[in-house]
């Protein structure tokens, strides 16, 4: 006879509050990291400052961020060894959120720390992981058009780092300061999918590496991170603006999902959305491309037919299309930032751990009796 309990929940745990936690926040349509407004972050922070204030609970000193700005630069680098490997790896074909998922998978199989549930050696893997991910997803793109890996520099930012190491030229400080601005606007989102699927890995207390892993699986997917690369998709198919309030009510009335559009926290916006429409407007009108007026009339379309705003998908396509970057990476970008949010995610759930198991209820027969495999 199958339990019976109070209501079983089919609705993606909608409203249901999983875990306490003091990292990011949601109240009232407004983002807030560690208590600071992530607007306010935005505009004054560095990505390597948010890092620091997620793992931390609060803002560096002086001396104490330019100690971690260093010790995430170091750890930057893929030793020759790891490269000559990761670059024997299949890239045609391959989609880079499923290369990056097994590369950071095998780091763990380098790392004589990763094992370890000392703190200090688990600060280390962290430092590691989150310097290492953009460089791997670097390498990916370097080794799939045949080119050489690039080195990151001492004395760089993050941003400034990744963006050579990917083009293998020095990028302008007008590209750095976007580019940090996507990695600060991505790094963490409460109880988002990938940061739920790490702590459940982390809750059976298995190691970081395997709670990223688990982690970059769940962002993959298009409900999730995947929808930037398909918003861009979406905006390459429409093509010129007088077409894109047609596609979207044809879209919409055939039942599709637009992507970049909903969440299931914001009804009335997302704070992120709004501040890369701004870079958008201006990216796109720099490159003098239509992509920010097309993302416009979808984006009023949506509104006017469906009553749904943009998530921190939509306009972040047309802001990494003008800055040259190729659309499979688009959703890779966003591990490289988001796995600094895992990872405060994970030590969060290693300081408070139970296990997550929660139950299902049961719908099929029951008592059934077994029928020998010729009888059947
Ligand atoms: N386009 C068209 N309709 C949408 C939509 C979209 N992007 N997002 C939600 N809806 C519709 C749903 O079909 C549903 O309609 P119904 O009540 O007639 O069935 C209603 O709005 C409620 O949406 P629901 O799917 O229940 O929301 P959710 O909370 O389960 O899912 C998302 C949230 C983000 C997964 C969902 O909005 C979505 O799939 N968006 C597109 C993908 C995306 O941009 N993901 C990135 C999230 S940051």
């Amino acid at each position: 006879m199958a339990e019976v309990f109070a209501g079983a929940i089919d609705k993606g745990l909608e409203g249901v509050v999983a875990c306490t936690t003091g990292i990011s926040s949601i109240v009232d349509a407004q983002l807030f990291y560690s208590g600071y407004l992530i607007e306010d972050l935005a505009e004054n922070s560095t990505f390597e400052e948010v890092v620091y204030l997620l793992w931390n609970g609060r803002l560096p000193k002086a001396n104490e961020l330019e100690k971690f700005n260093n010790e995430l630069n170091a750890n930057m680098s893929l030793s020759a060894e790891k490269v000559e490997l990761l670059q024997k790896l299949p890239t045609k074909n391959v989609h880079p959120m499923a290369w990056l998922r097994s590369a950071v998978s095998m780091m763990a199989l380098w790392d004589d720390k990763s094992q370890s549930d000392e703190d200090a050696d688990r600060h280390e893997v962290a430092l590691r992981l989150t310097a290492k991910v953009g460089s791997l997803v670097a390498l990916f793109e370097r080794t799939r058009q045949a080119k050489e890996y690039v080195s990151p520099q001492a004395g760089k930012s993050f941003a400034w780092n990744f963006l050579h190491m990917l083009n293998g030229v020095e990028p302008d400080a007008d590209s750095v300061k976007v580019f940090d601005t996507c990695l600060i606007l991505h790094a963490d989102h409460e109880l988002n999918c990938s940061a739920f699927s790490a702590r459940v890995t982390a809750s059976s207390l298995s190691d970081l590496y395997s709670a990223v892993t688990s982690a970059i699986g769940t962002l993959k997917g298009p409900l999730h991170g995947g929808a930037n690369e398909a918003v861009m998709r979406m905006l390459l198919e429409i093509k010129t603006v007088d077409n894109a309030k047609a596609w979207i009510k044809s879209a919409l009335e055939n039942k599709e999902k637009v992507m970049g559009f909903g969440h299931r926290v914001y009804k009335n916006g997302d704070p992120r959305a709004k501040v890369l429409r701004g870079m958008s407007k201006i990216l796109c009108e720099n490159a003098g491309t239509e992509y920010y007026e097309m993302s416009k009339a979808i984006d009023d379309t949506v509104q006017s037919e469906k009553g749904l705003l943009p998530n921190v998908d939509f306009y972040s396509a047309s802001v990494y299309y003008s800055m040259g970057i190729p659309l499979d990476l688009y959703t890779p970008i966003f591990a490289t930032s988001r796995v600094s949010g895992w990872i405060a995610h994970i030590f969060e759930q290693y300081s408070k751990n139970r296990i997550y198991r929660p139950r299902g209820e049961w719908t099929g027969e029951s008592s059934l009796k077994y029928v020998p495999v010729a009888d059947r």
